[in-house]
């Protein structure tokens, strides 16, 4: 197998590359990533295929996509706040760089193309009820309704010209590498320098939250079981109201209550995600397998001993490291 994994810098990307070293150690796998301020070059398992560039830049994509057989679009613009800040780069990535792909694979003659997508997609729920691949898209976000663009622009490629396109929408991930602006590492690397925690509005709005692992999982396996053209919801099953998720990863860390601090609320914040992940595990056999209580409790332990890599990410000189390592090749 000869893949294509954009995004492979970021959280879910690089842990999916070394997933897959892992567990499909013959494949080649390419890594196409921009290292905009959310990829980490230290974040990559070795320097091996990889490519620095734009998903957006045609040239370059109709260059990578060459031998391709599969592609996995991982990268994007991945953090709300920031798309309420600024939504243009949401656009220009999600969207623009997603079409670029979809064309570049589509002249390639690339034989499957995941999607990757978001449970944002479709907006918030009530106190009751899931998410299916059936609900309506309702994105709230610049960032959900770029990424539920990139859905229909994915599905529209296989409808139209007979590509085989999956899209997967997966549920709130935590883990090792996420950058520290995303609640759980942000929450974890302020308590570990003593500063506030800032919990928006009344903290209780509820994520559905699934180990990196158990994504990487269910991406590999939408890659090799899936139908084309199909929509696969991916979650654990696992409702955390924001509040009891940061009290608990003060426990673990034997850090004081009194450093939550509740500030302005985000605007149009999503009140609950729930996924039904029902149709993932008939169809691929897919289930998670890391259990919520041991995942976080490894999550605390990964940023304790990793605290170089967080405070490198803070600083700023993680921006550097691309260059001071590789840029004598
Ligand atoms: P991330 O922000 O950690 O990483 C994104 C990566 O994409 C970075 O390495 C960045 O450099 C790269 N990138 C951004 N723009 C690019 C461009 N124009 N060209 C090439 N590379 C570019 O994000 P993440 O949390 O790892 O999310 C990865 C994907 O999974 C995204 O599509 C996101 O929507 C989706 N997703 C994330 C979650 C989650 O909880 N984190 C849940 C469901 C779906
Ligand atoms: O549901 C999947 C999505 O999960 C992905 O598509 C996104 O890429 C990913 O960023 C994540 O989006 P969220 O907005 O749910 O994640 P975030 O970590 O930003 O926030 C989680 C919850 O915590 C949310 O209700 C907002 C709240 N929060 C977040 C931050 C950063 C706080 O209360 N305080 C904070 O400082």
């Amino acid at each position: 197998m000869n893949l294509l994994v954009t995004g492979g810098a970021g959280f879910i990307g690089s842990n999916f590359v070394r997933f897959l070293r892992r567990e499909r150690p013959d494949w080649k796998v390419v890594n196409l990533d921009k290292l905009t301020y959310a990829g980490n070059a230290e974040s990559l398992p070795d320097a091996r295929d990889f490519v620095h560039g734009d998903i957006a830049d045609a040239k370059l994509v109709e260059r990578v996509m060459r031998g391709v057989d599969a592609v996995v679009n991982l990268a994007a613009e991945s953090h709300v706040d920031r798309s309420i800040l600024g939504p243009g780069v949401f656009v220009e990535t999600n969207v623009g760089g997603t079409q670029v792909l979809l064309d570049g694979a589509r002249q390639a003659g690339v034989k499957r193309f995941v999607q990757v997508s978001t449970d944002e997609v479709y907006g918030s729920l009530g106190p009751t009820g899931k998410f299916n691949e059936n609900s309506p898209l309702r994105p709230s976000s610049p960032y959900s309704a770029s990424k539920a663009a990139a859905d229909l622009l994915a599905l529209s490629y296989a409808h139209t010209f007979g590509m085989d396109v999956v899209v997967t929408r997966c549920s709130n991930n935590y883990g090792p590498y996420q950058f520290p602006e995303k609640l759980i590492p942000l929450m974890i690397a302020n308590a570990l320098e003593g500063r506030r925690l800032p919990v928006y509005g009344d903290g209780l709005q509820i994520r559905d939250w699934i180990h990196v692992e158990d994504h990487c999982r269910a991406l590999l396996a939408a890659l090799e079981k899936s139908r084309a053209g199909e929509v696969y919801n991916v979650g654990s099953d696992n409702e955390w109201p924001n509040l009891r998720i940061v009290s608990r990863l003060l426990e673990i860390l034997g850090k004081p209550a009194e450093l939550i601090e509740h500030v302005k609320d985000r605007p149009g914040h999503d009140r609950r995600y729930a996924i039904d992940a029902s149709k993932a595990r008939a169809e691929l056999g897919w289930a998670p397998r890391i259990d919520f209580s041991d995942g976080l409790v490894a999550t605390v332990d990964w940023y304790v001993k990793n605290r170089g890599w967080w405070e490198r990410v803070r600083t700023g000189e993680y921006r550097t490291y691309y260059e001071r390592n590789y840029g004598a090749r």
